[in-house]
């Protein structure tokens, strides 16, 4: 029996948008429905800057992350082209959506990643999904320089944001919150790592521009980690140390592009310290009920900053990109946290009602 689509069923961003993409005519969609993820009002941020503060939660993706949206087109126009293997490096986001797309399109997928410095949920994906993964002694950008090699000397199709249809995917997210909220927002905030997302999301708004969707742009703003800073200092880190793993980047690919997007909008780079990323972190999670993994609340952290630091954004609208699920490390998100447990109680109903203090 085929299945018949029903209307409300999401096509997936190269389905729902392909006339705004730049793929080769004709590209079959290989495709999990991603994109069409929610975007949350935020009522505890809205509350404390008398801004309308709105969440666009891309850990809804189907392997929890954004990286679906670029996978989606990148996999998709690999296979079309007759590529068996596909190479990434990743912080692990990347890796992860990478090996789904690639088994769905019956290619094989080869991961390299640094050694010890993946959340295990990343790395069960990866291996899950059935791909071949490489440990590299070195960071993110040696395996960056490692994947492209390869895919320079043997039949392997890159897949890092380098390529640059992942950016044609990815770009989908700035025509959904346009299309939702009417309007693009006055700031966009949200974490740079290798620096893809916010070249994406701003070719995706200047697009819409372009064709009359939207009236505006957004002012981009940009957040990194303190020991992975290299936009803010404007120089390479040659060791990037963060607990927020997925931007522990420290020289990325798209650097002209993410300098471009926060000059040409009015935006800025921030660095943030760890603690400020993970205080975020947890108050999302404890405020507004969406658990995002560390790398993903810098944009919330830089928006605490800012405010602290004494910026006004009384009758703004802010979109920030929460870029990928909680669940993706969980270990970190628990680390000092002690006792996980209040009590152990008997099994009656007396002994649980004494524990939570109810009587
Ligand atoms: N947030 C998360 C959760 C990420 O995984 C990444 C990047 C970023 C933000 C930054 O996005 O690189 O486009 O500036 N992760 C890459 C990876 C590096 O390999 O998964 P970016």
């Amino acid at each position: 029996m085929t299945a018949k689509p029903g209307p409300h069923q999401w096509r997936g961003v190269i389905e729902e948008y392909r006339d705004r993409l730049d793929i080769p005519e004709g590209t079959p969609a290989i495709t999990l429905r991603e994109g069409g993820t929610p975007l949350v009002s935020s009522e505890w941020l809205s509350g404390l800057t008398g801004a309308q503060v709105w969440l666009k939660v891309e850990g809804d993706n189907p392997t929890g992350s954004f990286k679906d949206r670029g996978m989606t087109a990148a996999i998709s126009v690999a296979a079309f082209q007759g590529a068996k293997a596909v190479v990434c490096a990743s912080t692990g986001n990347t890796s992860a959506s990478m090996a789904a797309y690639a088994v769905k399109a019956g290619l094989k997928p080869l991961v390299l990643v640094p050694e010890g410095k993946i959340a295990a949920g990343k790395m069960a994906q990866a291996i899950v999904h059935g791909a071949q993964v490489i440990m590299v002694r070195g960071n993110f950008d040696d395996c960056l320089r490692i994947a492209r090699g390869l895919s320079e000397n043997y039949p392997v199709a890159l897949v890092n944001s380098v390529n640059p249809v992942r950016l044609q995917g990815q770009k989908t997210a700035s025509f959904e919150i346009v299309d939702f909220l009417g309007e693009a927002p006055d700031f966009h905030f949200l974490p740079v790592g290798n620096a893809g997302n916010i070249s994406a999301y701003w070719m995706g708004y200047n697009e819409y521009v372009a064709s009359g969707n939207a009236t505006r742009l957004p002012v981009m703003r940009g957040f990194q980690a303190e020991g992975a800073a290299p936009l803010v200092t404007g120089e390479p880190f040659p060791n990037p140390e963060t607990k927020a793993t997925a931007i522990r980047v420290g020289n990325p690919a798209s650097w002209k592009l993410a300098e471009a997007a926060a000059g040409e909008s009015g935006g800025s780079f921030t660095a943030l310290t760890d603690n400020e990323i993970l205080a975020a972190q947890h108050k999302l999670a404890s405020s507004d009920g969406v658990f995002v993994e560390p790398a993903s609340a810098a944009g919330v952290a830089g928006l605490l900053k800012a405010l602290e630091d004494g910026e006004s954004f009384t009758g703004t609208s802010i979109v920030i990109t929460v870029t990928g699920h909680g669940l993706k490390d969980t270990a970190t998100a628990l680390e000092g946290l002690g006792d996980l447990v209040d009590n152990i109680v008997d099994p009656d109903v007396e002994s649980a009602a004494a524990a939570a203090g109810l009587v």
